[in-house]
């Protein structure tokens, strides 16, 4: 398991927070064009480090940044420390490349943690183990985040890059007094390859209720990422968002999410069970462009009457409410239709919070599932008391205004006599029964890629992908990250025998080390898979590789397939079956 599932006590205030602000600030601002710029445009290294001369974010001001954070309703802040150009904001001592050596002169990062400490902000320090800069960073071309042309300067050498990540992280850790967490960005190397159980040890010992994320393969929450997975509960987990769609970092007239959406993405995550990180990327005088400062103080004008339904609450999964139409002449007749996907309900304390995305048009509402009595109804930030009454059908709620009071999220608070009981929506996360496959007992049995159930979740909350592919008409599944991603298959034998057990499928690069393993009634088999260059041969691209024999007992049995070694530890490649045939 990536990240341990379960919120331990001293990582509850992260549970707990809810809400984020996000950072990115860099070299790359000076540029305008994002984070990324200097590896899009192909920025030569000697070219890209003389930006260093004209960093100088003369209008840095770490208290305005906390106070941002704070009208924002933020509980934390997570800022760039070092991105993926190599650039420290903080003044290592195992670099020339760093903030203190520029015209500015100042440790940005010292005095962002010094603010937050003397303000009471939690605040977690981003650290990219990609290093765009570093000649002793290892890169494989054609992997995310990696050169395909690194200098030939470069003196390649893993160790000793380890050596000098750790050491920074080290530094963070060591350095700056409480810190409340690391942010890794380097989700596509393996944990061996960032030492990420080593690295998270080493961290809890400096800063025992610090946080840690799962893109050194091995934290304590996940983050995925401009997505709003509601299937994450139980985990902890940060989904992470820009204010801007198109850039973390600073961008020259970028376009910028609308605080309804942006509310209704942080609701969502509250009513998963989850925080969410909004970022903003500061301009090059080091102040944060005012466009998304009015946007995360708009934000923060929601929280402080809605705060309540969001900070410290649990989510509930309750069934999905009904309502009746406000349509002309409604009569008392018309039927309830279900209002699925528009609300999200969480709970604090006594009182259940119902949050409607959207205003309905309609006038009453049935929220079933609750079993506690409800005493009181309010809408938060409104005086108005709701009328409701209580019935086997759930709690009805009676002449809602016509407009609402104000033009994002609205939430109910049902305030109950107990700590409110629940009859929770059982078919929220349950998958469809699995289908049991018939062995055939005289030919070939197909175990295609869209019967698989899937287990266990990869960096950033992922999951297998069952991808279709159309031009061969048939679905694959993607999306391999680690050796706990599982694919299972209920098979039905109809006699005792030895059956040939086939893979179809391929890598993306070539390699050696693209391997699964398929494990049935307690045998085992592995299969590698061809590259690129012996699909081609082969004519698919998914040729079969025959794993070998297994005997199997008449009755059920699950087949499970999982990599054993994948591509740079990272990848493995696309399956499209399992075969089975009788030997
Ligand atoms: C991606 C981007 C990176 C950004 C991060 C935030 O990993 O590569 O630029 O910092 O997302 O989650």
């Amino acid at each position: 398991m990536i990240v341990p599932k379960g919120i331990r006590d001293e990582l509850r205030w992260f549970y707990e927070a809810r809400f984020g602000m996000f950072v990115h600030f860099g070299l790359y601002s000076l540029l305008g064009r994002g984070e990324w710029a200097m590896y899009h445009e192909e920025i030569p290294r000697g070219t890209y480090s003389r930006l260093m001369d004209d960093f100088n974010p003369h209008l840095f001001d770490a208290d305005a940044w906390v106070q941002l954070a704070r009208d924002a309703g933020a509980r934390y802040i997570t800022a760039t420390a070092k991105h993926h150009d190599g650039f420290c904001l903080f003044d290592s001592a195992l670099t020339d490349f760093k903030i203190t050596n520029t015209p500015f002169k100042r440790d940005l990062i010292g005095e962002l943690v010094r603010a937050c400490q003397k303000h009471g902000m939690r605040i977690i320090l981003y650290y990219s183990q990609p290093d765009w800069h570093h000649p002793n960073y290892v890169h494989c071309p054609g992997a995310f985040k990696d050169l395909t042309h690194p200098p030939e300067t470069d003196r390649p050498d893993w160790p000793a890059y380890q050596r000098y990540y750790i050491g920074q992280v080290e530094e963070l850790c060591r350095n700056y007094g409480s810190i409340d967490g690391i942010w890794f960005d380097g989700s596509h190397k393996s944990v061996d390859a960032w030492q990420g159980k080593a690295v998270y040890a080493l961290i809890k010992r400096y800063q025992p209720h610090a946080v840690v994320n799962d893109r050194a393969r091995y934290g304590d929450f996940f983050t995925p990422e401009r997505t709003l997975p509601e299937d994450l509960t139980g985990y902890l987990f940060e989904s992470c968002e820009s204010v801007s769609p198109v850039a973390w970092g600073y961008r020259r007239n970028s376009p910028s999410y609308t605080t309804p959406h942006l509310v209704r993405s942080l609701v969502k995550m509250a009513a998963a069970g989850g925080n969410y990180l909004l970022n903003v990327g500061p301009q090059p005088d080091g102040r944060i462009p005012d466009r998304q400062a009015q946007v995360m103080r708009e934000i923060g004008a929601w929280l402080r009457v809605n705060g309540q339904a969001v900070y410290q609450t649990d989510p509930v999964r309750l069934p999905a409410p009904r309502i009746r139409k406000r349509t002309a002449g409604a009569s008392a007749t018309e039927p309830f239709v279900a209002l699925a996907g528009r609300t999200g309900v969480t709970r604090g304390g006594n009182t259940i919070y119902f949050h409607c995305l959207e205003w309905p048009e309609i006038d009453r509402f049935i929220i079933p599932g609750i079993q506690s009595a409800v005493r009181q109804v309010r809408l938060l930030g409104s005086d108005q008391v709701i009328r409701f009454e209580q019935s086997d059908l759930g709690v009805e709620l009676f002449d809602l205004p016509a407009t609402p009071p104000n033009a994002q999220v609205q939430v109910f608070a049902l305030l109950c006599d107990l700590a409110p009981g629940v009859t929770e929506d059982a078919s929220v996360g349950q998958e469809a029964e699995p289908a049991v496959i018939e062995l055939n007992a005289r030919g070939s049995t197909t175990l295609p890629a869209h019967l698989a159930i899937q287990d266990g979740r990869a960096v950033k909350g992922s999951r297998l992908v069952v991808e279709q592919d159309n031009e061969r008409q048939t679905t694959v599944l993607s999306g391999w990250m680690v050796p706990e991603q599982e694919a299972h298959w209920i098979l039905m034998c109809p006699e005792d025998g030895d059956w040939q057990v086939s893979v179809y499928g391929s890598c993306p690069v070539s390699s050696e080390e693209a391997v699964v393993r398929i494990t049935v009634q307690g045998q085992a088999l592995s299969a590698a898979l061809p590259d690129p260059q012996a699909a081609q041969n082969a004519g698919s691209p998914y040729p079969k590789v025959i794993a070998g024999t297994v005997r199997l007992a008449a009755g059920r049995a699950v087949l499970t397939l999982h990599p054993e070694k994948l591509v740079w530890g990272y990848v493995l490649g696309k399956i499209e079956k399992v075969q089975l045939d009788r030997a």
